[in-house]
């Protein structure tokens, strides 16, 4: 199927879940608006692929953040998406191959990956169903 439909209403906030789209993992967090505020006070001068929290959400939708599970780095499935997981140091997610931290917006901050971690296309079919494709 080219496109998945997931219903949102059952991850709490501060949750999050992986879906299958096109072979690979995407993840859906529910982030608390702590993690949202975090995201978007970051300087773009510390972060490596420089993209605002804005550009990676949806506007009015900001405590959804959707992004491919798959670390920009060597494809590794990062950890962060269970709980109890390792975040990493900036509370996103921690890709245990190499060792690559992601923040609450999926963006690298430390470690070998090149870019932040890949936003697909996606819209919301309803409050709370989430399109992907
Ligand atoms: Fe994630 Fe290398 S594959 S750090």
């Amino acid at each position: 199927l080219a496109s998945i439909e997931v219903d949102l209403s059952k991850i709490p906030v501060g949750e999050a879940v992986v879906v299958k789209w096109r072979g690979k993992p995407v993840f859906i967090r529910h982030r608390t608006a702590a993690e949202i505020q975090e995201a978007e006070a970051v300087d773009l001068g510390a972060l490596v692929d420089k993209q605002t929290d804005a550009e990676r959400v949806l506007a009015g939708k900001a405590e959804w953040l959707v992004v491919l599970g798959v670390c920009t780095h060597l494809g590794c499935v990062p950890l962060g998406t269970k709980t109890g997981d390792d975040r990493g140091e900036f509370g996103g997610w921690f890709c245990p191959c190499h060792g690559s931290h992601y923040d609450t917006s999926g963006r690298i901050r430390k470690g070998p990956a090149p870019r932040n971690l890949e936003v697909p296309s996606y819209a919301f079919a309803s409050d709370t169903v989430l399109k992907i494709g």
